[in-house]
């Protein structure tokens, strides 16, 4: 992590070419999260109508992923298991267990549902995690009690654009779930995803969430203000967005599955990555 900043830089895209030229702006990258979407949109272009095999299009991710590892030999790179609403934790951590081997730097990103968390409580002891698709404290919580004793790093994604898509204020979730784990180990680290705007970034780096991950055309835009810092008095301005406050009554310390995981953009969340990913390849 470079020093001049609060928090680790991600890039979040599907592209490698995007990721040397983030590299080369910034002088430096942390890492990069992936994802079904950004996959499927990357390979959408070369692919043109004939669809790929299952095999296929998995070798494709692993092609990519090890182009991006290559870029970013230090980085963390996030690799996406493939889940729809039905996909039973066994499944997700035996392709977790296969995706941690393609490359070194490795790390494997399971949904943020009961199932998910069944396979992330496992992984957790073998690889290193992201557990995205986070949308509440509730869940914060769960995949914090969940991923207790990890061995690896354990990643959190709060994907804030989505709720801000729907009148709802996304920075408000990485600020609770910030201000809850104060009172925890610190084996969870925030990664503010869905970043739309440099406000984002701005609120994430003064919140000191551990890492940000930012889509290619928002990081062009941070690098031609020179990668500005938030100043000592930043106020994030959420303009019409509605508050999501912090709830005093969800506190760290039951077993995760106690902890309410529902949020319908969650549920979302997982039917598009598969949408999409199967709009790529030949049902069989
Ligand atoms: O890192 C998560 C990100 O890929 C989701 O972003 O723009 O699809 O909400 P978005």
């Amino acid at each position: 992590m470079d020093k001049k900043f609060s928090a680790k830089i991600f890039i979040d895209g599907g592209e490698p070419e995007e990721t040397k030229e983030a590299k080369k702006l910034l002088g430096f990258l942390d890492g990069q999260t992936t994802n079904p979407t950004l996959i499927a949109k990357n390979l959408a272009a070369s692919v043109s109508s004939a669809k790929l095999t299952q095999d296929e299009a998995l070798g494709e991710y692993k092609r990519i992923a090890g182009e991006i590892s290559k870029i970013i030999p230090h980085g963390s790179v996030s690799i996406q298991v493939f889940a729809n609403g039905k996909t039973e934790s066994e499944e997700m951590l035996s392709q977790a267990r296969e995706r941690t081997k393609w490359i070194p730097n490795a790390s494997i990103k399971f949904p943020c549902n009961a199932e998910g968390l069944k396979a992330a409580s496992v992984a957790c002891k073998e690889m290193p995690i992201n557990i995205t698709l986070v949308f509440t404290q509730s869940q914060a919580a769960a995949v914090y009690e969940a991923t207790l004793g990890a061995k690896h790093p354990v990643f959190i994604s709060p994907f804030v654009g989505r709720l801000d898509d729907r009148g709802e204020n996304g920075m408000d979730v990485v600020s609770n779930m910030i201000k809850m784990y104060q009172s925890g180990d610190k084996h969870v680290e925030v990664l503010t995803a869905s970043v739309r705007n440099i406000a984002h970034i701005l609120y994430a780096l003064y919140l000191k969430s551990n890492i940000v991950t930012v889509p290619f055309k928002v990081f062009r835009q941070w690098a031609d203000k020179n990668f500005m810092l938030p100043a000592e008095n930043f106020v994030y301005n959420p303009g019409n967005l509605k508050a999501v406050p912090f709830r005093k009554d969800i506190m760290l310390g039951k077993p995760w599955q106690e902890y309410d995981l529902f949020h319908d953009l969650t549920d979302i969340g997982i039917e598009k990555f598969s949408a999409d990913w199967n709009s790529l390849v030949q049902s069989s």
